[in-house]
């Protein structure tokens, strides 16, 4: 197979990991945290998500948490970014990259965001134009690309249609999610084949849920194809709450000891990415589904 010789690895614990927990984690925890991130090596973070505080109160304090954490030199601090509301709030707090995002089906698309496909569309537009004009990063999602919690398999011309809007709008690099974890290697080689015949590899990111347990699989096909950045989540938090059945994302901590292991550089180290990972899981205060870390506090203690 054809392995790279570096990855890069976005973090996204603090956005999607958060966003799922019943349990309100409190603002000074969630700077903390982040600050202990920062100084792992990783250089990009997605550290909140500047949407409808109703829809999504674990992360009611973004504001707070953007302006409350200490900018690391060499770290991207990102945050998901719904519509002019969120933006003004995402400037406000001086966010360096603002994420947008939308579903490849449309059911999907309407229970997360209470818009159909063709009405977001305009609004993320808006949202990438003057982002730019603000000189921030943009980065764009397509959820449900291998799977719909409502509608089942996703037609690839659907997310063929959103990737292509999400371009032309301008954006910096675009993250390929299966919301659900529903995603098997045969599949994602079948959908990077189609994809990658329209999209430089260096443009994309792979956005895997472990729901059922193929991430690490199908990001060894990913690499083989020429993908080289992957979102993930310390300890394996995460998941969507306008997607049923969605849980965590991808460890991270799973991910750097494989490519580390296979001598795949990602400038993280492991033992301070463990520390945060052991910081969040006892405010959250139950076992966090990451392997490595389950490890390591069985055999430290
Ligand atoms: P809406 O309720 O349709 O918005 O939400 P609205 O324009 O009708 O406004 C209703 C109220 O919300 C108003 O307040 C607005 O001011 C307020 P009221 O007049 O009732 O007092 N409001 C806001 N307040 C603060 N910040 C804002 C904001 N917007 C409206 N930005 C909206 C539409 C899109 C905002 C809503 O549906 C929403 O917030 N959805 C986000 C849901 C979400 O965060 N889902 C998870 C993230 S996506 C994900 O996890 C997938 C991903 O990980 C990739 C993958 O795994 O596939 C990225
Ligand atoms: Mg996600």
């Amino acid at each position: 197979m054809n392995w790279p010789q570096n990855v890069t690895i976005k973090e996204v614990g603090p956005r999607d990991g958060l966003q799922n927990e019943k349990a309100f984690i409190p603002t000074e925890d969630k700077i903390a945290w982040i600050n202990q991130l920062s100084e792992t090596g990783l250089n990009h973070i997605e550290i909140t998500s500047f949407v409808n505080p109703k829809w999504i109160p674990a992360l009611s304090d973004a504001v707070a948490v953007a302006t409350g954490i200490t900018r690391a030199k060499g770290v991207t601090y990102s945050a998901l970014v719904p519509n002019q509301q969120g933006l003004e709030r995402a400037f406000a707090a001086n966010i360096d990259e603002v994420a947008v995002f939308m579903s490849s089906s449309e059911t999907h698309n309407l229970k997360n965001i209470n818009k159909s496909i063709d009405q977001t569309f305009p609004i993320l537009k808006a949202i990438v134009q003057d982002s730019i004009t603000a000189g921030k990063q943009t980065r764009g999602y397509v959820s449900t690309v291998f799977g719909c919690p409502y509608e089942g398999k996703v037609d690839i011309e659907q997310v063929v249609r959103v990737s292509e809007s999400l371009f032309e709008m301008g954006i910096d690099e675009l993250s390929l999610g299966d919301t659900i974890g529903v995603a098997n290697p045969k599949q994602v080689v079948q959908v990077l084949e189609v994809l990658l015949k329209r999209f430089p590899p260096e443009k994309l990111a792979m956005h895997f849920h472990d729901t059922r347990g193929t991430a690490l699989a199908n990001i060894l096909v990913s690499l083989d194809m020429g993908i080289t950045t992957f979102d993930s989540s310390i300890g394996g938090l995460g998941g969507c709450p306008y997607a049923p059945g969605a849980s965590g994302n991808v460890a991270t901590d799973d991910l750097i000891y494989m490519l580390h292991e296979m001598e795949i550089q990602t400038g993280i180290n492991q033992e301070k990415l463990l520390n945060a990972s052991r910081f969040i899981q006892e405010k959250i205060g139950k076992p966090l589904p990451s392997r490595s870390l389950q490890v390591a506090c069985s055999t430290v203690g």
